[in-house]
């Protein structure tokens, strides 16, 4: 590693970004047929100088969009990588305590009693012409 350069460790995958996201852009994420129902696709979003890592799922027909970081602890939620979907495909679960999120709300269910009752950090969605596009969410991290 050159000298003067940090490595920086996240349990997130979130990448900090040199300059802040412009704020009320859209992101392009995926188009609605490159997801079936169950599926789950992960994609960065800006949200002020980080790239976040994000999952777009498909529950049930419906598309949301959440920020890929527990509400136990801030960490990515899928150990095997783009799995969130418990068998059976009925919640999300994070898989380092078994949080259990419902996937259209994002409330935690079961799991970890500080994450119970909280919610994941939706990434609002907007479908046009066969496309969805995510924005940065509202609401600041409490975590
Ligand atoms: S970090 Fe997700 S349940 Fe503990």
């Amino acid at each position: 590693m050159p000298s003067g350069t940090r490595r920086s460790f996240s349990l997130t995958r979130s990448r900090t970004r040199t300059r802040h996201a412009k704020p009320n852009l859209r992101y392009r994420i995926a188009r609605v047929r490159e997801l079936a129902p169950g599926e789950s696709l992960k994609f960065m979003l800006p949200i002020g100088n980080v790239d976040e890592e994000c999952l777009l799922i498909n529950f049930r027909g419906q598309f949301h969009a959440y920020v890929n970081r527990c509400r136990h602890v801030p960490m990515a939620m899928d150990w095997i990588d783009n799995q969130f979907f418990t068998e059976g495909g009925r919640y999300l679960m994070c898989q380092t305590h078994n949080a259990c999120y419902e996937p259209d709300t994002g409330e935690c269910i079961a799991g970890p009693l500080p994450a119970c009752g909280k919610f994941l950090y939706r990434v609002p969605l907007e479908i046009e012409e066969g496309v969805i596009y995510g924005r940065t969410p509202p609401q600041p991290f409490e975590d």
